[in-house]
């Protein structure tokens, strides 16, 4: 048995390698980073979430001992950095000029030796506000007498952020509604709620003066992109800006926009001439940077003949202040159409129209391909809500409407091609491993003595792994990924990726991927991201895009190099190219086993003084970018049993089943892990998490007394199931896994309480949070807490 054979090789249940320094709390978090001659930066946020400034007096802050600089939004107009585009082609302010326009808005910035010092001057920055109605409403804030929020905007005369997108065929929806037999209709809203990462977001900027170059230290998800903006932004060279991203505590979408620190950072930087950090508290990360979610709903759906036969959506998408949300460029309201679901509609139309509103931007793709999350709820809600009309088993109403297998691939009725499915089959797994009729059995025995539990069903589709640069770009930035692969002479190899890891086990399943095409160990796999200057351009990782896109990218470019060994060992087997055959690790002689060369071998070879194939260069590595022709479609089949405490309206999720489908699984304890995550998130959006705002524009959520989050105590013991579906168009069969468990579980949990309210207490919609206060005034038939 040669070295090789006796080693774990390719997929499987690799433990993650990035764990060892985890565990041992040797991780480099931004946190952790000092550079000599390093100074800190605070920054002064809004009180108010709609105000004028009249003046700001920053003198009593600058004579602080230690304070070396107070910036505003007049120092960042010298600079022409007062304003900065967002991901969404609008404009945000990088520190507030003329007004602010939402409580938790940039004020300020001050720099100091320390960060106390800097905190403290914040407090002798006086600002003199004038303060001005505020509009948190986004359907108030289209009211013709809503305070105008974005009067910077030439020709801004109301709130709207964007006019009105379709997607659809708003004629065939008509008719299929009127050939319909039963209609209903809901209001139904996906509420503000945050990433939270536990690692908040900051920067490092230093700007060496003599040279020009400007070095940043940063978590973020998307570091080329990053760098981009940064030199369109600043006006630097591209080549000199070098973004380090190292360990990220996590992101969840929270870390793909630029947010003004990080403007305010490198300013900060290029003016003092040091390295200037600035890192934010949890309050600031909760109140002023990217949220999610926050879509107004209005939804009819309608069935023939006990099928689901149409839907139309009509939301209302609030984006705060400042457009900053997170889609490709040609999808404002991301992939929301993919609101058609796992069904086989006769059609579908979908409406969005944007609104500016007096809270923070963002609108990130909080695990999440760009708004599938709210798509999802909304379809999953609406199907529940039909099947209660018709009085059928949820599931039975899923299994006649599901798209069939032998229909893909699939063309929605809102313009996606789905590329691979077997619906019935992954539903089936879930009720086989929930035991569905014995659960609906003892639920009948429970409703019996007045015992409240509900059985409640998701069954979601996603699209993953933007995109085919045909279809999607970000800022004019096409959505490939690339990849470099160098084997060194010790047949050792490093990866260089443009995804970046925000601790989804990329070190591990990318050696995984080398090791599976080439039979290279993973542990002699090195993978290398996140520094703009050591790894190919991409647009980062997010949406579930590094399997699908950078995933894809190694797999091709392990073949590339795959493809010169095999050049190099006919010339050491002296042998024609066609004769030769490839087993994980070496190429052989067709019908003669024995006569083979491995790839440690042809490595050695590649190196060394001897004859090589005509043509070659000596070395063995390759280079890609890759294009992904689809988008991957994973999906799966969620059932969460819950028990609601008819004494304090508490809401126990008791079962989770969880069956998905993401294709090949290349290391399936990560893809658990993940599913793991994404469903506590999942939990926690369905029954704690929310942003809310009072009147005035307060935000009461702005730490984790008041932003709750799941802990073990909330979430149960989850039973996962698979089912594999090969991806046809991935090198590997392999789709996008790490946001499918937050896209599935919310509705599936929001079911399940209807599910358990509906008989007893005729509660028939509720929106999340599924709060005690919340349901306990359902069931006593108020709408909303009172
Ligand atoms: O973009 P992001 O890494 O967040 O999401 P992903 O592509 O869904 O991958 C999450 C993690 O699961 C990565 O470590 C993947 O390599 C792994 N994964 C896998 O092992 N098999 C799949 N079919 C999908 C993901």
């Amino acid at each position: 048995m040669s070295a090789i054979e006796d080693r774990p090789i390719g997929f499987g249940r690799l433990k993650r390698k990035e764990d060892a320094r985890f565990i041992r709390g040797q991780g480099n978090y931004l946190d952790d980073i000092r550079l000599p001659g390093m100074v800190h930066m605070a920054i002064l946020r809004s009180p108010f979430a709609h105000a004028r400034i009249n003046s700001i007096d920053t003198s009593a802050a600058l004579a602080l001992p230690g304070v070396a600089a107070v910036i505003t939004a007049k120092d960042l107009e010298t600079l022409g950095l007062a304003w900065m585009p967002t991901i969404s082609y609008d404009t945000q302010a990088v520190l507030a000029g003329d007004k602010v326009r939402f409580q938790g808005q940039e004020v300020a910035a001050v720099i100091a030796t320390d960060e106390y010092i800097a905190r403290d001057a914040l407090q002798l920055i006086d600002v003199d506000y004038e303060p001005l109605d505020a509009v948190v409403n986004a359907r108030k804030a289209l009211d013709a007498d809503a305070p105008l929020i974005r009067d910077d905007k030439e020709g801004q005369i109301d709130n709207l952020a964007s006019p009105t997108w379709e997607a659809g065929d708003e004629d065939a929806t008509d008719k299929a509604f009127a050939e319909a037999d039963t209609v209903v209709a809901r209001d139904i809203i996906y509420p503000r709620c945050h990433p939270a990462p536990l690692e908040t977001c900051g920067m490092i900027a230093d700007f060496n003066p003599e040279t020009g170059q400007l070095d940043i230290y940063n978590g973020n998800q998307a570091p080329h992109a990053h760098r981009t903006v940064y030199a369109h932004v600043a006006g630097l060279a591209e080549h000199m800006i070098r973004i380090r991203c190292g360990d990220i505590g996590g992101g969840f979408g929270n870390k793909v926009p630029v947010y003004p620190g990080y403007v305010c950072a490198i300013a900060g930087s290029i003016v003092a001439g040091v390295p200037v950090k600035w890192i934010e508290d949890r309050s600031e990360n909760l109140m002023s940077t990217g949220f999610a979610r926050d879509y107004i709903m209005k939804s009819e759906i309608c069935a023939k003949d006990g099928k689901i036969t149409g839907l139309r959506v009509d939301v209302i998408a609030d984006h705060g202040a400042f457009d900053s949300t997170a889609q490709p460029t040609k999808f404002p309201a991301g992939f929301f159409h993919i609101v058609c679901g796992s069904y086989d509609l006769q059609a579908s139309h979908v409406k969005v129209k944007a609104v500016y509103t007096n809270k923070a931007p963002g609108g990130v793709a909080y695990r999440c391909s760009f708004r599938i999350t709210e798509a999802v709820y909304l379809v999953e809600r609406m199907v529940d809500a039909l099947a209660l009309e018709m009085k059928v088993d949820p599931i039975d109403l899923r299994m006649r409407s599901f798209i069939k297998e032998d229909q893909f691939p699939y063309e929605t009725t809102t313009g996606w091609t789905y590329d691979s499915g077997d619906y019935h089959k992954t539903m089936r797994v879930a009720m086989d491993i929930a035991g569905y009729e014995d659960l609906r059995r003892e639920q009948a025995e429970k409703r019996a003595r007045g015992e409240l539990m509900g059985i409640g069903v998701s069954f979601f589709t996603e699209g993953v792994g933007a995109g085919p640069r045909k279809h999607m770009d970000i800022l004019g930035l096409s959505m490939n990924d690339g990849a470099d692969l160098r084997i060194h002479p010790s047949g050792k190899a490093v990866v260089s990726l443009s995804a970046q890891t925000q601790g989804q086990g990329h070190e591990t399943t990318f050696a995984q991927i080398v090791a599976e095409e080439l039979g290279i160990p993973p542990e002699d796999v090195e993978v290398r991201h996140g520094d703009t200057d050591k790894s190919p351009y991409g647009l980062g990782t997010y949406g579930s895009r590094s399997t699908p896109v950078s995933g894809a990218a190694v797999a091709v470019v392990s073949r590339k190099v795959r493809d010169k060994a095999r050049a190099i060992a006919a010339t050491i087997l002296e042998t024609r190219l066609e004769d030769l055959a490839w087993e994980k690790g070496r190429w052989y002689v067709k019908g003669d086993r024995e006569q083979g060369v491995s790839i440690f071998d042809i490595t050695k070879r590649a190196y060394s003084g001897e004859a090589l194939p005509e043509g070659f260069e000596g070395g063995l590595d390759a280079q890609v970018i890759y294009d992904p022709p689809n988008l991957t479609y994973p999906y799966g089949a969620y059932i969460a049993v819950v028990d609601v405490d008819p004494e304090t309206a508490h809401v126990k999720v008791r079962r989770f089943i969880a069956v998905d489908d993401c294709g090949v699984r290349i290391n399936p304890m990560i893809v658990e892990g993940q599913i793991h995550g994404g469903l506590a998130e999942g939990i926690g959006i369905a029954l704690m998490e929310v942003i809310t705002f009072d009147a005035e524009g307060n935000c009461l959520n702005g730490s984790f007394m008041d932003y709750l989050i799941p802990t073990a105590l909330e979430v149960p013991d989850f039973e996962l199931g698979e089912t594999v579906t090969p991806c046809p168009h991935h090198p590997l069969g392999a789709k996008g896994v790490g946001e499918s468990p937050n896209v599935g579980s919310p509705p599936a949990i929001v079911n399940a309480v209807i599910d358990a309210l509906y008989e007893s207490h005729g509660v028939d919609h509720l929106d999340m949070p599924m709060t005690p206060a919340r349901v306990w005034a359902a069931m006593q038939g108020n709408a909303e807490p009172p």
